[in-house]
């Protein structure tokens, strides 16, 4: 049932800050600020490594939960897409962890990644939103993002999920390897327990300006996203969800490597999403935005108020503005703006948002 929305993938982007909740009271303890045993169910302190398999966008939130599991728990993780993990024969130390991100918990490559990491006797996490899934009956641990029935074929309460899911056990990581101090501990979690007021709060105030966006980029036949650090994965996040249901070609590129090709793209006819919270990064990728602006890229600045303060008067078609967050819950409020730009955007196209030509919900082939 969709309720009062025109499409599921409208009801889902909306109901995040409710699920994202449910997932939280499962791996946080609300009382101690820490993060609950659920999140360690593998034993991180003796792991050399990590290994992490999905396909699209669950692999982008395993891309995120590389980032975080090397910073906060100093692990060295290895992040692939599922198709060509599996082929790969990667060497990998018995003793390693491997996690297997999956919505379905049926994706075929992602299925035979697990086997190829089983044969080899690691220890096997599954992050999947269906629990009765081979990918969870195959797992040592099974991490439930608790996101509730995802129907539309592009995912995005399943996405913000599993990243919530990684974050809750790269903190968890982090302590039992002794990288993240008790205090730390209680911050980062603070913070995680933040997002959904900051979520409910985030979906309201920019939904007016994004339909306005939505209207322009209708219009367009390319769109380059652009960003740094977690920022640089939500920015392929963003060119898929794109490409998906608006059939508008898209790109999600590292910041860094625009002026390394991409850049040549670039004229008064192609926007360029910018994804760039206050975080360190920031000079360096507003630097890149001015590169692309310079070539009269139509840039679309997706910051917060430090930012856009920090940018003082510069010449955008758009800014969006969200709250000062902490930087491990950026990716997840970040991704608000840009799942319902890519909603709006096929809604003015006029596409089948919730079935899209030529996708399927599951890909239980190879
Ligand atoms: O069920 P899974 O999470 O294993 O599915 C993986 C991908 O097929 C999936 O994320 C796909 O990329 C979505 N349509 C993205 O919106």
């Amino acid at each position: 049932d969709k309720g009062n929305h025109r499409h599921f993938m409208e009801k889902e982007i909306h109901e995040q800050p409710e699920v994202i909740s449910h997932a939280l009271s499962a791996y946080i303890d609300f009382i101690e600020n820490k993060v609950s045993p659920a999140a360690t169910a593998i034993d991180f302190s003796r792991v050399p490594s990590l290994a992490i398999s999905a396909c699209g966008t669950a692999y982008l939130a395993g891309l995120i939960g590389k980032y975080w599991f090397e910073r906060y728990a100093r692990l060295p993780v290895e992040a692939d897409v599922a198709s060509e993990f599996r082929y790969r024969n990667i060497p990998l130390p018995k003793e390693a962890a491997a996690f297997f991100i999956s919505q379905s918990g049926e994706t075929a490559d992602t299925l035979a990644s697990l086997r190829y990491c089983r044969e080899n006797g690691l220890a096997i996490g599954a992050v999947v939103n269906a629990r009765e899934s081979t990918i969870a009956r195959e797992s040592d641990a099974i991490f439930p993002i608790l996101a509730g029935p995802e129907i539309g074929v592009a995912s995005t309460k399943a996405f913000t999920c599993q990243l919530t899911v990684l974050a809750a056990m790269a903190i968890g990581a982090g302590r039992m390897r002794g990288t993240v101090s008790e205090t730390e501990e209680q911050a980062l979690v603070r913070h995680l327990v933040e997002m959904p007021r900051l979520m409910a709060g985030v979906l309201k105030s920019v939904q007016p300006q994004v339909e306005g966006l939505a209207r322009d980029l209708s219009r367009c036949r390319d769109v380059l996203y652009l960003g740094r650090g977690t920022s640089f994965p939500l920015a392929m996040e963003g060119a898929l969800k794109l490409k998906e249901i608006s059939y508008i070609h898209a790109e999600g590129y590292a910041a860094g490597e625009l002026k390394h090709g991409p850049i040549a793209l670039i004229d008064e006819n192609m926007p360029v999403i910018v994804i760039a919270p206050f975080d360190r990064f920031f000079e360096k990728t507003v630097s890149n935005m001015q590169e692309a602006a310079a070539r009269g890229g139509r840039i679309v600045l997706i910051t917060d108020t430090k930012g856009a303060a920090a940018c003082g008067d510069l010449q955008t078609m758009a800014t969006i503005l969200l709250p000062d967050v902490d930087e491990l819950i950026q990716p997840m409020i970040f991704s608000l703006p840009i799942q319902l730009l890519a909603y709006h955007t096929a809604v003015f196209m006029g596409t089948d948002v919730d079935q899209p030509r030529n996708l399927a919900k599951s890909v239980t082939v190879e």
